[in-house]
């Protein structure tokens, strides 16, 4: 609801032009009634006009002031019209009182119910103070103050009976623009949605591609790599060169085939086949290799295990691979300096299913939050050697056992991984 200082904030009013041209009829008709000859009755009238004329652009420049200026100057100019009509009788019983109804209709316009009835009030002041000077000529008996009184009851009555229909209004074209603004947000979410399912479509055709071309790659690498070795076994006594430069080749190329499988491990679709087992066995399968091929500082290996855990059903390589990766992982991050890795294993309940969750968590540097909210991504790395698809590949066979991976939150050092393996519907209830 708007105040009396201030219009309320939807407060443009419905304009057209055309309404000009009634507005205009009807001054021009108050400017011939009598008196006809009084010309500063039709200079206020041609005032009037203008600033009919104007109160569009006002209200368009000064979106606040506006509104209330136009109001006053209606006021204003009303009481000045009334002053110029009345001389032959009480100035107050002048017949173009109803010009009052111009003010009153403006602020019915522009404002909420009280500033319309605040308005409306001053508008009746205005009217009023002309009592001052008829009655130090006249004496007013009780049925002139009542007519006076029902000429002020009007102006209320017009003010409010209109403020509401704007009221109305309003609120209707307010709830229209809040509709049209809810469509089009839904608009721009949907071309998203389909620009989005495009470049999936794409981004698929694309991997099967890849998929295929890295599958042709392995068998070459395979040829490449033994012959370097046939070489190196040759020359190595003849050539020192050649013995260094076939080292490199049969490196590589392990490098390279190292990354033709993760991307195969990644493009490839998966199948779960699950029967129950023990978390920690697998677990510990995992680790072993790691820890054998481990070159960087010394890493301290705590357990956590909680006696008695159920069996959760797990496709055993899938898991494997999962917890390398995620060793792995926590061992690179720990790098030259090492630190300690903390493995713990509970049985616990998530989105009301019973489980078994796995916290793998090292003291390394940790991980910056703008790597967080992008860390599953396929392709996000922060290594030189890394190719950014471990992670990826964990979520996608945590997603086949029907379980999650979660980072957990930021620690005072260090990363912290959760994974929850869901127990069966009937076993976990
Ligand atoms: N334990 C961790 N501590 C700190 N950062 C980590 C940890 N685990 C993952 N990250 C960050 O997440 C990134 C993505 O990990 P992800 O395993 O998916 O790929 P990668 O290890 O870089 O490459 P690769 O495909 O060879 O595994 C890493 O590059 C690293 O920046
Ligand atoms: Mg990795």
């Amino acid at each position: 609801m708007g105040t009396f200082a201030s219009p309320t904030r939807s407060a443009t009013r419905p304009h057209s032009k055309w309404l000009d041209v009634p507005w205009l009829v009807f001054l021009l008709g108050l400017a011939v009634l009598p008196p006809f000859l009084d010309w500063h009755k039709q200079l206020i009238l041609l005032v009037i006009g203008v600033v009919q004329l104007a109160e569009a652009r006002l209200v368009a420049h000064w979106p606040r002031r506006g509104p209330i200026l136009t109001v006053v100057l209606k006021i204003l100019l009303a009481t000045l019209l009334i002053d110029h009509t009345g001389e032959m009788i009480p100035t107050i019983n002048s017949s173009y009182y109803p010009i009052y109804f111009v003010p009153v209709i403006t602020a019915a316009l522009y404002f909420g119910p009280a500033a319309t009835l605040l308005w409306t009030m001053v508008t009746s002041a205005a009217y009023s103070s002309y009592l001052y000077p008829a009655l130090k000529e006249y004496s007013i008996d009780a049925a002139g103050y009542s007519a006076l009184a029902i000429r002020i009851f009007f102006f209320f009555l017009v003010g409010m009976v209109v403020n509401r229909v704007v009221v109305a209004y309003r609120e209707q074209s307010n709830s229209y623009q809040h509709l049209a603004e809810q469509l089009t947000e839904t608009n721009r979410a949907l071309e998203r949605a389909h620009a989005e399912t495009r470049r999936s479509e794409r981004l698929a055709a694309l991997g099967q591609l890849t998929a295929g071309l890295a599958h042709e790659i392995r068998n070459p690498l395979g040829i490449i790599k033994g012959s370097a070795e046939m070489l190196n076994q040759k020359l190595a006594s003849a050539n020192p060169l050649a013995a260094e430069l076939s080292g490199y080749i049969s490196s590589e190329v392990n490098r390279l085939s190292a990354l033709v499988s993760r991307f195969l491990d990644f493009a490839r679709p998966l199948q779960a086949e699950t029967r129950p087992m023990d978390v920690t066995e697998v677990l510990e399968k995992a680790l072993r290799p790691v820890e054998e091929q481990w070159h960087g500082g010394k890493v301290m290996v705590v357990r956590a295990y909680q006696k008695d855990l159920p069996q959760v059903p797990l496709d055993a390589t899938l898991c494997e691979q999962v917890f390398v990766n995620l060793v792995q992982n926590a061992f690179e991050a720990m790098g030259e300096e090492g630190g300690t890795l903390r493995l713990e294993v509970t049985e616990r309940e998530s989105d009301n299913r019973r489980g078994v969750e796995v916290r793998i968590q090292d003291s390394g540097p940790g991980i910056s939050p703008e790597l967080r909210e992008q860390i599953f991504n396929p392709f996000v790395t922060t290594k030189t050697a890394g190719v950014g698809l471990g992670l990826s590949i964990v979520s996608q066979i945590m997603d086949e056992h029907h379980g999650w991976i979660r980072l957990l939150d930021a620690d005072v050092r260090g990363a912290g991984f959760g994974l929850f393996f869901p127990l069966p519907k009937a076993a976990s209830n």
